[in-house]
């Protein structure tokens, strides 16, 4: 079995996970303290998104220095102490590796902008059209032009996020050779993982005029995309085996995942797909609140496990990370059903085929924040969008609303430890507020509760070390077009597994087209489930059943 298809990882966001010095800020010794209970819930690998150190314009998605911890986080020494540690309870610590654009205020830019010559061509730097304007019409997906101008240069570059993350020039081998060696300055300090920051969005291939909107048509699995993957695979994770590599992809398609994931391709082990995440988008806008549209969900998941299955290509299975809501809020309820619906979707995801990832929180079943005012909201995209919303006439109401309902910043409120003040979180000010339901929704809790969302998860870890269809069973659909139910069926050499969920709080009855003789449950959301034929779902109700 490939290293990673029996492993679960857990994502740690260290700005709000813990805060070991009272500054406001998770830190990596914050990490290390906790390293028990990620023992405890049976987590394989954590992934730190990037401490490295940045101005955190995008909190550290604007890398300045590759090779370096922010004082903010701690020092080098605390990270090898987080590996050495995290090694003793068997955890593996995977790195997020944010290589399609760097800070401004990384040297390479700067020596750019100083003139150097051979780092301008580290970067992707045009003339003006002849009216001065930007060389094309593209946007940020943070909102504006996809260009800034630099007076001294008489030239415009490139950054498809904030203006202060210049995009990378990847045509240039110099810039590719730096970033092997980043990698494999991490691999000699014991990372057994990396996650690839959109970097299906690397290779950048003509530079026009997008006559359909906003340009990613041109960047979006670029025409040298595999090419440069490849080679990074072969100039550094992919001299050990034991590594594990998971790529952010933006946008994608199907076939193009084929490759990125796809079994001796030596580009990535798996990705992450969003198109399942945009089923309450109009379209590819975020910005616009439409109610979650249920057939998409469950058409986009199944053709995506089909689809890759058949290629032999491994998928990366989530709902949630640092960039999405809440999915207890999205898709479940924060009501009378909280814990039945976070279990239900926990159950969901862990049944599929592929390598299950947790957010931070998720396993306690953290909702969304709820902020009240603006000033409260801190993410780049999150300020920049009301801006834009405001600007077009909407109001104050209405955009507040969407970033209710979708702002990153759902997310990203620091990690509910107990019932206190601030959650435990930290004994000074907290850098984003603390979610007020900390009282009801917390670790300290759950881990003295054996029917809490933790152990939930816990259960759904071990499953997956027990039996193998979980990790290498084929997925069959069942009963693809119901309205209400999400089934299918998992099956390895005479093992099979059947994950019944019922998604919504009505009851509903289902006609079992599959014969249930000799399964029986391995876990359920309620104390009495009672699979039979002709079986009514009680409000989100979730089933696992096994036989063989
Ligand atoms: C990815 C990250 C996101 C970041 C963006 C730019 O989507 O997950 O947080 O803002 O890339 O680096
Ligand atoms: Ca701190």
């Amino acid at each position: 079995m490939e290293p990673f298809k029996n492993k679960v990882v857990y994502q740690i966001y260290p700005k709000s996970f813990l805060d070991t010095n009272g500054d406001g800020i998770g830190d990596l010794q914050g990490v290390i303290r906790k390293l028990d209970y990620l023992e405890e819930l049976g987590v394989d690998y954590i992934w730190l998104t990037p401490f490295f150190p940045s101005p955190q314009r995008d909190n550290g998605y604007d890398v300045a220095n590759y090779r370096g911890v922010d004082p903010s986080y701690g020092t080098m020494k605390d990270f090898e102490e987080l590996v050495a540690e995290a090694g003793k309870r068997n955890i593996r610590v995977m790195l997020d590796m944010v290589f399609n654009h760097t800070s401004t205020q990384h040297t390479w830019f700067q020596r750019a902008l100083a003139g150097e010559e051979a780092y301008q061509d580290y970067y992707i730097f045009r003339t003006p059209r002849p009216d001065g304007g930007p060389p094309t019409n593209w946007c940020s997906k943070f909102g504006g032009s996809a260009w800034e101008y630099v007076p001294q240069l008489g030239r415009y570059y490139l950054h498809l996020f904030d203006k202060t993350q210049a995009d990378l020039n990847w045509e240039n081998p110099a810039v590719r050779r730096e970033l092997a060696e980043i990698v494999r300055f991490w691999m000699s300090k014991g990372v057994k993982g990396f996650r690839f920051d959109v970097v299906n969005l690397i290779s950048k291939g003509e530079y026009l005029d997008d006559p359909q909107g906003d340009g990613r048509q041109f960047y979006t699995d670029g025409p040298r995309v595999h090419e440069f993957l490849k080679e990074l695979n072969r100039q550094s994770f992919g001299r050990d085996k034991e590594i594990i590599t998971v790529g952010e992809m933006s946008s994608t398609s199907m076939e193009h995942c084929f490759s990125y994931a796809g079994e001796g391709q030596e580009e990535l082990s798996m990705v992450f797909s969003f198109h399942h995440l945009k089923v309450d988008f109009a379209g590819n806008n975020k910005w616009v609140l439409i109610p979650p549209d249920f057939e998409r969900l469950k058409n986009i998941l199944f053709s995506w496990q089909e689809g890759m299955a058949s290629h032999g290509a491994w998928n990366a299975v989530f709902w949630c990370n640092h960039d999405q809501p809440r999915v207890v809020s999205r898709f479940g309820d924060e009501g009378v059903y909280w814990k039945q619906s976070a279990k239900m979707l926990a159950t969901v995801i862990h049944g599929l085929r592929g390598t299950p990832y947790i957010y931070q929180g998720e396993e306690l079943g953290m909702t969304n924040a709820h902020f009240t005012r603006l000033d409260q909201y801190r993410d780049v995209e999150s300020i920049n969008h009301f801006a834009l919303l405001r600007d077009r006439g909407m109001s104050e109401e209405g955009a507040s609303s969407i970033l209710r309902a979708h702002s990153r910043d759902n997310s990203r409120t620091p990690m509910q430890w107990d019932e206190g003040e601030n959650g435990g979180f930290t004994q000074g000010k907290p850098w984003l507020s603390v979610n007020p339901n900390t009282a009801v929704i917390n670790a300290a809790s759950q881990t003295k509760d054996p029917d809490s969302v933790f152990f939930h998860y816990q259960a759904l870890i071990r499953l997956r070390k027990q039996w193998d269809v979980f990790a290498l069973g084929d997925f069959t659909p069942i009963d693809p077009a119901h309205p209400a139910v999400l089934a299918y069926k998992r099956a390895w050499q005479g093992e099979e597994m059947l994950c019944v969920n019922n998604f919504f709080r009505r009851p509903c009855l289902w006609n079992c087209p599959r014969s249930l003789e000799g399964f029986q449950v391995l876990l359920s959301n309620y104390p009495d489930s009672h699979p039979t034929q002709e079986w009514k779902l009680r409000p989100y109700e979730s089933v696992l059943l096994h036989r063989g």
